[in-house]
């Protein structure tokens, strides 16, 4: 397949339960290998064999209340390990990298949702990726009522959480979008999933376009 340029393009998919990041991961990343881009779809946390074992150990945790920053420290210990062994490298032979979720969602969930001190949550951060940041952000944007009717068993503590907790995680998402439109797109969530993928795609190609008229040198 065609490396896209040597240094790939990272994109990422953001927003709340139920917004339908899954599928236009898929539908996403179809498009992409249609044209013969290497395309590598991965999500967090999770993505490695070790962040799929921190992601069960934290989605599926019975153990009472986890201490908000050991929560962080987790979600950043994933993180970091998904950056060295999956991402870095697929970005190093200039594949395009789309994944579900990433440091926003730590600042939409950590900081935003559970209140957590936003220098805290930047440290966080800044440990796991180095300073590393998606060339593109796609926000699948949904009322949080609309996100928790089609979130039909919630399965983890977090979706398990409030309705005062998501319309927090929602507006963090909205006001991170709004401080740096040149990285982020926001897709209204409720939109029927064909005209998503269309929205989404058309910013997508176009820094494609853009990588191939202005290659490296
Ligand atoms: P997941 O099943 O992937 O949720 P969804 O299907 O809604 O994407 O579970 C991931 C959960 O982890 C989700 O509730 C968001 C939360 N999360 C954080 O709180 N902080 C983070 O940094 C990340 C990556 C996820």
């Amino acid at each position: 397949m065609l490396p896209i340029r040597s240094e790939g393009l990272f994109v990422t998919l953001e927003g709340g339960e139920g917004a339908g990041k899954s599928t236009q991961l898929k539908a996403l990343a179809n498009r992409a290998q249609a044209l013969g881009i290497e395309t590598v779809t991965s999500r967090e946390p999770g993505g490695t064999p070790l962040g799929e074992r921190l992601r069960n150990v934290l989605l599926s945790s019975n153990d009472g209340e986890v201490d908000l920053r050991a929560e962080l420290l987790v979600f950043a210990a994933s993180r970091a390990q998904h950056l060295s062994e999956l991402v870095r490298p697929a970005l190093a032979r200039g594949a395009l990298v789309i994944c579900d979720r990433f440091s926003d969602s730590t600042i939409a969930y950590q900081q935003y949702g559970r209140g957590l001190d936003p220098d805290v949550v930047a440290a966080a951060i800044e440990l796991a990726t180095d300073g590393l940041k998606p060339d593109l952000t796609i926000l699948l944007d949904l009322e949080s009522h609309v996100s928790r009717e089609r979130t039909i068993l919630p399965n983890d503590y977090l979706e398990r959480a409030g309705t005062e907790f998501h319309e927090r995680v929602r507006a963090g998402f909205v006001s991170l979008a709004a401080s740096d439109p040149d990285r982020w797109l926001v897709i209204n969530g409720a939109l029927a999933p064909d005209a998503v993928t269309e929205l989404a795609w058309e910013q997508i190609s176009a820094y494609l376009d853009q990588v191939t008229e202005d290659p490296p040198d």
